[in-house]
């Protein structure tokens, strides 16, 4: 992998990436992963950039106790001013995923009352004292903690930002941090995939499914997904997959034991759970990797080590927090995301926008399997400009 280092000792990041994507997109040399520098030092006089701050109440969705999709209400809060090492910023996206819809059951544990949301895009309003290298204006986005992007504006770490290249518009940007990150350690660093590979994908016309099976498609890997309809099943095939099993009529694991002759599947990445747990162990070819990503439709039964003896299988239950918790390690994700964006590799499919006062209507449609692809939230103000 080609790693560019932007490091230019008189140049904000912000203007590094600007300059070097537009550079790169115009000389047709798209970058494969663009590293930037650390940029996040304090000042040592502690200079302030905070401009125009304001404390007035923002809107948000709020969870005072968990339960159904009628639990998130629509509600003013207070988000204060950011403190050292911090930014305010003012959300254009917000990413919905299913994760969200855990924290608000109770699946995940959060203390209440909490603003759900792990993902959005948004503009920079104010810097705390004691950072350099954000500024007013400029457009980042994040994934994963901390918890709160349902919200007009948040309070964020600057460590936990990356800025949006310009050519990325916001929709698009809050529908790839989360689950275009996932799909990048689930392919690339989980379970490595390569020409040659077999490799089954649950939910395929899913957010994070989509993404996965157009990037395991262009690693060079035959791609059977599974969804629920025919609708899902013709966006599945657009997304790379040469076979689409709809597990909710046929049985999955006969259906890859014919596509496979027998041989199995190199990797299963399954996000369902409970259902399809011990068909996805079936499927497996010998020393096959189980990568155990999500529950949509609960936990699965406890998993013994019986069940991996038969034929040497390796089991994980990754989450993509753990592969992009240092800041290296989330630049070079993010980058090789918004790269593959910008070279078409992965065409995201941003299939619903909902006013961010309508995230209960939201969680409902995605916890009914209404949904494909990407969901995002918009702050209601923007909507009506
Ligand atoms: N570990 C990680 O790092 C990580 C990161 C991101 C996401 N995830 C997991 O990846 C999965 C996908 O997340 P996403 O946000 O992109 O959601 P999503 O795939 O857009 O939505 C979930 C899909 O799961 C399928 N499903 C099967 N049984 C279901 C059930 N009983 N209830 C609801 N859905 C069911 C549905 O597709 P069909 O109708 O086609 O069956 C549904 O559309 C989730 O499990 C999430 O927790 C894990």
């Amino acid at each position: 992998m080609r790693i560019l280092n932007l490091q230019t000792p008189f140049l904000r990041t912000s203007q590094i990436l600007t300059r070097k994507l537009h550079l790169l997109a115009s000389s047709n040399q798209l970058p494969t992963c663009y590293k930037a520098p650390q940029i996040l030092t304090p000042l040592s006089n502690s200079r302030s950039l905070k401009v125009a701050a304001s404390a007035e109440m923002v809107k948000a969705i709020r969870v005072h106790e968990l339960g159904g999709p009628e639990v998130l209400k629509w509600e003013d809060v207070e988000i204060g001013e950011p403190k050292e090492g911090e930014i305010r910023v003012k959300n254009k996206a917000i990413g919905v995923n299913f994760i969200d819809v855990y924290f608000r059951q109770g699946v995940y544990q959060a203390e209440v009352p909490f603003t759900p949301g792990m993902e959005a895009v948004g503009v920079v309003t104010s810097v705390g004292p004691g950072l350099t290298g954000r500024e007013v204006g400029d457009v980042v986005a994040y994934a994963g903690r901390p918890m709160g992007s349902y919200s007009e504006e948040q309070i964020l770490p600057a460590s936990v930002v990356v800025l949006v290249p310009p050519s990325v518009d916001y929709k698009t940007a809050a529908s790839i941090m989360l689950k275009g990150m996932t799909a990048h350690y689930l392919v690339r660093r989980c379970f490595k995939v390569e020409p040659g590979h077999t490799i089954l994908v649950h939910a395929a016309a899913g957010g994070v499914g989509s993404l996965l099976c157009q990037w395991a498609n262009s690693l060079g890997a035959t791609v059977i997904g599974t969804v629920s309809t025919e609708e899902k099943a013709a966006q599945a095939r657009e997304d790379g997959c040469q076979h689409v099993i709809i597990y909710s009529k046929e049985d999955f694991v006969t259906r890859v034991n014919e596509i496979t002759s027998g041989k199995g599947v190199n990797v299963v990445y399954d996000s369902v759970g409970k259902d399809t747990y011990q068909g996805s162990i079936s499927c497996l070819a010998l020393r096959g990797y189980m990568v155990c990503f999500g529950q949509s439709s609960g936990k699965p039964d406890p998993i013994s080590l019986a069940d991996l003896a038969p034929k040497s299988l390796f089991l994980t239950r990754p989450s993509m927090m753990h592969y992009t918790s240092s800041r290296d390690e989330l630049l070079e994700a993010a980058g090789e995301v918004f790269a593959n964006v910008a070279s078409g590799v992965l065409r995201v499919r941003v299939n619903h926008t909902y006013p961010l006062s309508e995230a209960a209507r939201v969680h409902a449609d995605l916890e009914a399997r209404k949904t494909s692809g990407s969901i995002v939230l918009i702050p209601d103000n923007d909507l009506r400009v």
